[in-house]
């Protein structure tokens, strides 16, 4: 038998509120709403809750876009990861390993929105995995203090609604939606279908009371989103936080977005007072670079739409091995051991008897392409214990034949390197043709193969591991 519910309906944009006020929240129509017995979906088969009977079909134009004006988050890089600050009413789900700062960052915004000038008032951070005390303790070390938030340690469902319904907070976060369950459902916590219909409940009330709901999703052993897909395609935006858990760089990246760009990523440190934003990471990621020494290069990598310029490091040495070794940090295998047979075969640097070791400073992994020339002018510069020169940066992606290939968004990565003092930056000559005009104050070389690039990269060095 089908379960009803009494909503209140406004007859001007259609949404449904769950208590009868003078003012449509969504519209702002003053009067509108109509008290409307309607039927509860069966269980486990629960609609996201816009599609209600009492709905009505309205005209694009006619459709009230207020009640989407974002809120301000302080956090520049969260802010520019969410599309520009938080839409009331949406449902972000946050997923990252375990110990990544997911439950960090989320206890600073909620302390941010609790107390935003004008607009603070009680935001609801719901835990099921830590005690209030132990997200006490964590918010003392944060120097949060602010009586506007709120935090629940509970796990179920009905419980947590209600009180999300009383206290109409401006921002509820649930850590995690794995911990959850709801004693309409059979199957135990964690389970696709409690996953699937706690969060389907959560999501329709924050979409009736447009409160922005934030959701820790846990992830798999190879770092999925743990759970049914579906969650996935219910929320409106994904992010990742991802890092090196022994690094302190963090990166916040877009997966999904319905308010946004997919393509943002936000660079933050975790430091002794939680995550703080980095608003220069190339700077960052460069700064304790030493210049002139071999076995570095610069590489200009995107992530997203932003440039990034990052250090590859590489060291070679005589293998002790009957095969030598390829170690690879923060670079892919396979590409590394098409670079260095690339490097053998067409640009005479013997690498037959030499280990090979690879690492990006920072903890950052580069997937690019456009970083294989970088990645083959470090493993060359130390194989020949040459430097490359300390204003240079490269760009291009190396093919098996030993040609240099252009990349995509030169000009943003020419900037980027401009912006940070380089003076020269070495891309595939292919490139250079297209580039109009170039930044003032540096100098595009053009090369067509990794040879050639090699030979104005690398600096005349002592040289006594140089390959004849
Ligand atoms: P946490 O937010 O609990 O991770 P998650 O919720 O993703 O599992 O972060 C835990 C890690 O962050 C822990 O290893 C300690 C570290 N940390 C700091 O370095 N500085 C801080 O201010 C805080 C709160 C945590
Ligand atoms: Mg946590």
């Amino acid at each position: 038998m089908a379960k009803t519910k009494t909503r209140y309906v406004c007859q001007s944009c259609g949404s449904a509120q769950p208590k009868w006020q003078g003012r449509c929240p969504d519209c702002g129509e003053w009067n509108t709403l109509v008290e409307t017995v309607i039927q509860e979906p069966a269980p486990g088969r629960a609609s996201m809750g816009l599609a209600d009977a009492s709905t009505v079909p309205l005209a694009l134009p006619d459709i009230p876009a207020d009640g989407y004006e974002r809120i301000p988050v302080p956090i520049g890089e969260l802010s520019r990861v969410l599309g520009g600050g938080i839409v009331p009413g949406s449902v972000v789900l946050i997923s990252g390993d375990p110990g990544i700062g997911k439950s960090t960052i989320l206890i600073q915004l909620c302390a941010m929105l609790a107390d935003l000038p004008d607009r603070g008032g009680p935001v609801l951070y719901v835990s099921g995995e830590e005690s209030a005390a132990q997200i006490k303790l964590r918010a003392e070390r944060l120097g949060i203090v602010s009586p506007n938030v709120l935090v629940l340690a509970d796990t179920h469902l009905e419980s947590i609604l209600t009180h999300i319904e009383r206290v109409q907070p401006r921002l509820v976060v649930v850590d995690s939606v794995q911990s959850i369950y709801s004693d309409a459902i059979p199957s135990g916590a964690g389970s696709v279908t409690q996953v699937r219909d706690c969060s389907a409940q959560l999501l329709r009330l924050a979409k009736t009371q447009t409160f922005p709901l934030f959701l820790v999703g846990h992830v798999t052993k190879e770092g999925a989103i743990a759970g049914p897909r579906v969650l996935e395609h219910m929320v409106d935006t994904v992010i990742y936080l991802e890092g090196e858990r022994f690094h302190s760089y963090r990166l916040l990246r877009a997966v999904k977005n319905r308010f946004g760009s997919t393509n943002e990523v936000g660079v933050f440190e975790m430091a002794e007072r939680g995550l703080v934003e980095v608003r220069n990471p190339s700077e960052a990621f460069l700064a304790e670079r030493l210049p002139n020494s071999a076995g570095s290069a610069i590489a200009v990598t995107m992530e997203g739409t932003r440039p990034l310029l990052v250090e590859v490091q590489a060291l070679t040495s005589a293998t002790t091995f009957a095969q030598p070794r390829r170690t690879a940090n923060g670079v892919d295998f396979n590409r590394l051991l098409l670079i260095t047979a690339v490097l053998s075969k067409r640009a005479r640097t013997r690498l037959a008897d030499q280990d090979v070791i690879v690492n990006v400073v920072g903890g950052l992994d580069v997937e690019e392409p456009a970083a294989d020339l970088a990645i083959a002018a470090a493993i060359a510069s130390s194989a020949r214990n040459r430097p490359v020169a300390a204003d240079l940066a490269l760009v291009g992606e190396v093919g098996l034949n030993g040609e240099l290939r252009s990349v995509g968004h030169l000009p943003r990565r020419l900037n980027e390197a401009a912006k940070l003092g380089f003076r020269r930056v070495l891309v595939p000559r292919t490139a250079v043709r297209k580039l109009d005009p170039t930044p003032a104050g540096l100098e595009v070389l053009g090369a067509r193969t990794l040879r050639e690039a090699l030979e104005m990269a690398l600096m005349p060095g002592p040289g006594e591991d140089e390959d004849k």
